[in-house]
């Protein structure tokens, strides 16, 4: 049975806290309080990254060193809803289980800390460490609020903080800002890189709704490159969380792909990242495509500010990404109390040919794999309205990943694909339309909904890969689905926040059969994945 929560209780004490404690310090940490959060709250999702405790959004300076991988993230440890910008810290050797680390960075006298990322100095070209102890050096937005109160422009401003002993402590550079503001009111986000034929670093930086690449030897001198965007892809709403790096495709080409977030403006409405293909000279970055193209990485309601991994071992090679499974339009409004938001899994990037041409696939990553406990076949049948499946599995609650493989030659249905669904009637939708050839997620009857009224609704994703055999692999949990379609080739991230735990799912078809090849469930993990220090 689901455990029941307390909302009003958590709510109150974090009124009290919130009342009480008006600057923020290492003993006030969120690590402090979570000890007194349930982390069974009802919502809490089982096996992605959520912060112990209060708001989170966008996952900062991810970088790899020394067998870890860390995951620093926007957060306001005194409250549930956005306000001054903190870097909350966590660590993990395998990307699935992760442990808690104090707060990495605070507000100070120029401002909160905004989005950015973080880099390992292998070659100490900044000074700040030894060539033996390479700095890990995070570079990231201030963000002045005096400056934005008084109306001015230019108070945002990249800074540089270092640590050498593997990001458990942080100085901030004396000479923060390294890169001034110009005049312009949207200037943030830094993704730096290690760009190896010319031996410098670059810095990529989203600029109203543009990027703007900067170039260091050292990474405190900084000088402006080049520009890219005005008339390519969407411009719905503001740029952010820009990301720049190389991926071979499938028939060897080497590529290099612009990640961009952008708010609104997404193809199912508020938050969503969209990207780029094209080449990097180490000057410009030019698109492959024509300017009016625009494509998305995710077209769910519920990915958003997504970066990638930096110095993941060459004998690694993979590109790996993270975003916040969250929106603007709703994310500080979504019920749950004692923290909100979840990160995505995490999932390698791949450059996919595809008869549209080259296009970016999200696979989650194999190291999910450890999760899975129990193991049920789907063997080959027809299918005709709804099949429960999985109840060999005796879950207790949603966490589940599924692989089903749909024939689609000889099919008479208009719609197929898989529902989740409680006693109460509630149910979430994930499916594919076969006449309009697209993929959608249903959300309109998933419990609560009416908090936002952006927040409820089907939304759709055109099928990029694929032909005869429709292939949907999900990962469901408690209170989000991820959708990996043909591949990876869509996908759809989405929340939900039903009234009773989803422990139901069946898959349907809607209006006529479809032959099912076969597929899998597996239980995920019931254990957190997350330990706190
Ligand atoms: C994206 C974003 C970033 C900014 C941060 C502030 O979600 O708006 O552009 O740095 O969040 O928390």
């Amino acid at each position: 049975m689901m455990k029941k929560i307390f909302p009003f209780l958590v709510t109150i004490g974090l009124i009290a806290f919130a009342v009480g404690c008006q600057s923020t310090s290492p003993e006030t940490s969120a690590l402090a309080k979570a000890d007194t959060i349930d982390t069974g709250e009802q919502y809490r999702l089982v096996y992605h990254f959520t912060p112990p405790a209060q708001w989170m959004n966008d996952p900062n300076g991810m970088v790899f060193y020394d067998g870890e991988y860390h995951l620093f993230y926007q957060h306001y440890p005194d409250s549930n809803v956005w306000g001054p910008m903190h870097w909350g810290h966590a660590v993990s050797e395998d990307l699935v289980h992760w442990e808690h680390l104090p707060i990495a960075l605070y507000p100070d006298s120029l401002g909160y800390i905004f989005s950015g990322s973080a880099v390992i100095d292998y070659n100490n070209t900044s000074g700040f460490g030894t060539e033996n102890n390479p700095p890990m050096i995070a570079v990231f937005t201030h963000h002045d609020p005096v400056g934005e109160a008084e109306g001015r422009n230019d108070y945002q401003v990249q800074s540089l903080a270092n640590s050498t002993d593997r990001g458990r402590t942080w100085t901030k550079y004396q000479d923060n800002p390294v890169v001034k503001n110009p005049g312009i009111k949207d200037f943030r986000d830094p993704k730096v890189f290690w760009y190896e034929a010319s031996q410098k670093w670059v810095m990529i930086l989203a600029v109203d709704d543009r990027i703007h690449l900067y170039e260091s030897p050292n990474l405190t001198d900084w000088e402006y490159m080049s520009e890219f965007g005005e008339n390519s892809g969407s411009h719905g709403g503001v740029w952010e969380c820009p990301d720049l790096f190389r991926l071979t495709s499938d028939s060897g080409a080497e590529k290099w792909v612009l990640l961009l977030s952008i708010n609104p403006g997404g193809p199912n409405g508020g938050s969503a990242t969209q990207y780029f293909v094209g080449d990097f000279d180490g000057k410009t970055f030019t698109n492959d495509n024509s300017d009016d193209m625009s494509l998305w990485l995710d077209y769910g309601k519920d990915n958003y500010a997504g970066v990638t991994w930096s110095d993941i071992p060459k004998e690694d090679g993979r590109r790996i990404f993270l975003g916040w499974m969250s929106n603007w339009q709703y994310g500080q409004e979504v019920p749950t109390y004692a923290w909100r938001s979840a990160m995505t899994v995490p999932r390698t990037l791949h450059l996919v040919d595809t008869e549209a041409g080259l296009r970016v696939a999200s696979l989650p990553t194999s190291e999910l794999e450890v999760l899975r406990e129990n193991s049920v076949a789907l063997e080959s049948a027809t299918l005709e309205g709804n099949q429960e499946v999985g109840s060999e599995l005796n879950q207790t609650s949603s966490t589940l990943e599924l692989k089903i493989d749909f024939d689609l030659r000889d099919a008479t249905a208009s719609e197929v694909g898989v529902k989740l669904y409680n006693s109460l009637d509630e149910e979430v939708v994930v499916g594919y339309n076969l006449a309009d050839q697209e993929y959608f997620v249903d959300r309109s009857n998933a419990g609560k909904t009416d908090f936002s009224d952006d927040f409820p609704g089907r939304f759709t994703a055109e099928r990029v890969g694929g032909g005869d055999t429709l292939s949907m692999h999900l990962f469901i949990d408690v209170a989000s689905v991820e959708l990996f379609a043909d591949n990876g080739t869509t996908v759809m991230s989405n929340i939900f926040f039903p009234n009773e735990a989803f422990t139901q799912v069946s898959l349907f078809t809607e209006g006529g059969t479809t032959q099912v090849i076969g597929g899998e469930i597996h239980d995920l993990t019931g254990q957190s994945v997350i330990t706190n220090k």
